[in-house]
C-alpha cells in the first residue's frame, strides 16, 4: 500500500473529550470530535489500547482483547465510531499489545492455577538459587521476574509485574495472536500499532553482566518470522491494512528488514532513537540539554539508511510516552508558534510517514507539575520511589518528571478557556495544562496564524507534493550548529527544508539560487537576500527542473 500519502492522527482516548462527565475521555467522545479532526487532512487515527484492563499501566495491561473497556464504553461504540470516520475517509488504527497480557487475563489466571496449556503461553522459570532466572531489569524498574510461591518459579514481565510477557515459541500462543487481529479486521479496522512488538522473541535466558538485559530479548531472531506469519494469518491478506511496529531500542539494519516489502514484514517501524538526545549517559531520569548534533546526525544516518535499503519510517516527535516535543527541543515559553512550527516541519517533509499527537496541532506543551500527587502514570511514580532511595532531593526529582514524566504527553485535550478545558465537566483522571486560556482548540481555529492553520498547511503539502511523498532524502549543512537542514529530491524538482533549533539568528551557507519560498514560520524570510535564518525560523524552497 502506498504510504508516503498517509497522515496518521493519534488519539489518548483517555485525554480526548469525555461524553458522560466521569472525568476519563472515551469513544463517544472521539466520534463526537470527527468533524474537528477530518479537518486536518489526516488519513488514519490511531487509537491507545481502550480493551479490558485493570489500567494499571493505562490500558497497556489487556485482561481481554475482545472486549472495550467499561471506562471507554461498548462494542457498539467502537462500531459507531469506525463507521462514522469511514464516512470522513478516516480509518482506526487499533493499538495491538501483543508482547505481554495483563496478569488478569484468564490465560494468565488458569496458567496461576496450574494449567500446564496455559503456562505455556508465558514464560515460568525456576530461579538459581535465590535469585531469579536471570538478573534482568524491569523497564520500569526492579526485576522483571515475579516470584510465585506455589509452582516455586517465576514468570517474566519485561514491564510491569502485572504484565506477564507471552510466549511467542508457543505456536499456540501465534496462532491466538492472528485470531485477535483478525476479529478487529473484520470489524473494519484499518491499521495496527503493534505495541514493543520487538521483544517477541527472546534469544536466550542468560546473566547480563553489561547491560539490563537488553541485548537478549530485543530484535531477536524470531521477530521477522514470527510478524511475517502474523501477516500471512491477517493484516498482509489485504492491501488497505497499515501497519507499524514500536520497536525498542533498535537498528536501522533491523527496519529496514521489517519494512522493506519484499520481506511482507511490516508497513512502517517506529524508532526512538532520536528522543534520547537528552539522556544523560543513556540515562532517561536525568537532566540535559539536548545534543543537537547527535539528533541531525540521528536524522540524517536513519533518513539515508531506511531508503537505501528500501525501508520506511514512522516519522514523529511526541506520543504517549514522551514529553511534549514544544517543551523539549524548542521554547514553549518565548516562541511557541516559532519552535511548533518548526519542529513539526522539519520532520513532516522527512521521507516517511508523519504522525501527530493530539495536542500537538496545537501546541500543547509539558505539564510542568508541582508535586508528586499530581501523576498518574505507573513508570513516573515507580521512578519517583527510585529516585527517592538514590538519595536525590525532592525538588530535583520533582524538576526530573517536568522534563521527563510520560504523563507531561498526557494530560487532557484542551478544547477551549472553559471549565476544564472543555474537556469534561468533572475533575479530569489527570490535570489539565494551567496553560489552557490561552493554549486551546477554540483560539487555535480562530487565529489564522496558529500553530492549527500551519499543521494543515503542511499536510495539505505533503497530499498534493509526490516529490514530498516518494522523492529521495539527502543530508545538507552537516556540521552547522544551529539549522538541521535536508532536501528532497526527484525527477520533477528539488525541495530544500531548513530549521533553525534556537532562538538565536543564524546564516546558512547554502546555495538557494532559483529557488523559492513555498511555507515558512515568518511572515517575510530575508533567507534568500542575505541567508539570515530568525529565531527557530523554518521556511521551505522549491526548485523546478526546467
Ligand atoms: C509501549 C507503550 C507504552 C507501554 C509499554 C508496555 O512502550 O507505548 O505506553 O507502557 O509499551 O506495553
Ligand atoms: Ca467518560
Amino acid at each position: 500500500m502506498e504510504l508516503g500519502d498517509k497522515v496518521v492522527y493519534q488519539i489518548y482516548p483517555k485525554s480526548f473529550y469525555d461524553s458522560n462527565d466521569d472525568g476519563i475521555g472515551d469513544i463517544k467522545g472521539i466520534t463526537m470530535k470527527l468533524e474537528y479532526l477530518s479537518g486536518h487532512g489526516i488519513d488514519l487515527i490511531w487509537l491507545n489500547p481502550f480493551f479490558v484492563s485493570p489500567q494499571n499501566d493505562n490500558g497497556y495491561d489487556i485482561a481481554d482483547y475482545y472486549e472495550i473497556d467499561k471506562t471507554f464504553g461498548t462494542m457498539k461504540d467502537v462500531e459507531e465510531l469506525i463507521a462514522k470516520a469511514s464516512g470522513y475517509g478516516i480509518g482506526l488504527m487499533f493499538d495491538m499489545v501483543l508482547n505481554h497480557t495483563s496478569t488478569e487475563h484468564e490465560w494468565f489466571k488458569k496458567a496461576l492455577s496450574g494449567d500446564q496449556y496455559y503456562k505455556d503461553f508465558y514464560f515460568f522459570k525456576k530461579g538459581e538459587g535465590a535469585n531469579p532466572p536471570t538478573n534482568w531489569e524491569s523497564k520500569y524498574g526492579g526485576s522483571c521476574w515475579e516470584y510465585v510461591e506455589e509452582f516455586d518459579e517465576y514468570y517474566l514481565h519485561l514491564f510491569d509485574k502485572t504484565q506477564a510477557d507471552l510466549n511467542w515459541d508457543n505456536p499456540d500462543v501465534r496462532k491466538e495472536m492472528a485470531n485477535i487481529v483478525n476479529f478487529w479486521i473484520d470489524k473494519g479496522v484499518k491499521g495496527f500499532r503493534f505495541d514493543v512488538i520487538n521483544l517477541i522473541s527472546k534469544d536466550s535466558f542468560e546473566d547480563d553482566f553489561e547491560g539490563v538485559g537488553k541485548r537478549f530479548y530485543t530484535d531477536g531472531i524470531n521477530v521477522g518470522p514470527y510478524l511475517h506469519e502474523l501477516g500471512e494469518r491477517s493484516f498482509n491478506r489485504y492491501d488497505d491494512i497499515m501497519t507499524v511496529g514500536e520497536m525498542s531500542a533498535t537498528s536501522i539494519e533491523k527496519c529496514t528488514y521489517y519494512t522493506n516489502p519484499e520481506n511482507k514484514i511490516l508497513g512502517t517501524t517506529f524508532n526512538f532513537h532520536h528522543l534520547k538526545v537528552d539522556y544523560q549517559n543513556n540515562e532517561k531520569w536525568t537532566l540535559a540539554q539536548f545534543d543537537f548534533h547527535e539528533l541531525k546526525q540521528l536524522f540524517h544516518s536513519w533518513q539515508t539508511g531506511m531508503q537505501e535499503n528500501n525501508g520506511w519510517s514512522a516519522l514523529f516527535y511526541n506520543c504517549h510516552d514522551q514529553p511534549r516535543a514544544i517543551s523539549r527541543f524548542g521554547d514553549d515559553k518565548n516562541y511557541p508558534y516559532e519552535s511548533a512550527t518548526m519542529l513539526a516541519t522539519s520532520i513532516h517533509l522527512q521521507r516517511g510517514t508523519p504522525y501527530i499527537y493530539y495536542g500537538e496541532e496545537i501546541g500543547m506543551t509539558n505539564n510542568y507539575f508541582e508535586t508528586i500527587e499530581q501523576y498518574r502514570d505507573v513508570e513516573s511514580l515507580n521512578y519517583y520511589e527510585i529516585m527517592k532511595r538514590q538519595g536525590i532531593k525532592e525538588n530535583k526529582i520533582i524538576e526530573i518528571l517536568q522534563a521527563k514524566s510520560r504523563d507531561n504527553g498526557r494530560s487532557p485535550m484542551q478544547w477551549d478557556d472553559g471549565l476544564n478545558s472543555g474537556f469534561s465537566r468533572v475533575k479530569p483522571w489527570l490535570e489539565i495544562n494551567k496553560n489552557y486560556k490561552s493554549v486551546n482548540q477554540e483560539t487555535a481555529i480562530n487565529s489564522g496564524d496558529s500553530i492549527y492553520h500551519y499543521y494543515r498547511k503542511l499536510i495539505a503539502l505533503r497530499k498534493k507534493s509526490d516529490l514530498i511523498q516518494n522523492g529521495s532524502y539527502q543530508p545538507l549543512l552537516e556540521n552547522h550548529d544551529s539549522v538541521y537542514a535536508y532536501k528532497r529530491c526527484d525527477s520533477q524538482g528539488e525541495l530544500i527544508v531548513l530549521c533553525n533549533f534556537y532562538g538565536e539568528k543564524s546564516v546558512v551557507d547554502i546555495d538557494l539560487t532559483d529557488y523559492r519560498i513555498i511555507l515558512g514560520n515568518y511572515a517575510s524570510s530575508s533567507v534568500l537576500q542575505d541567508h539570515t535564518m530568525q529565531e527557530f525560523e523554518t521556511v521551505v524552497l522549491l526548485k523546478n527542473h526546467g
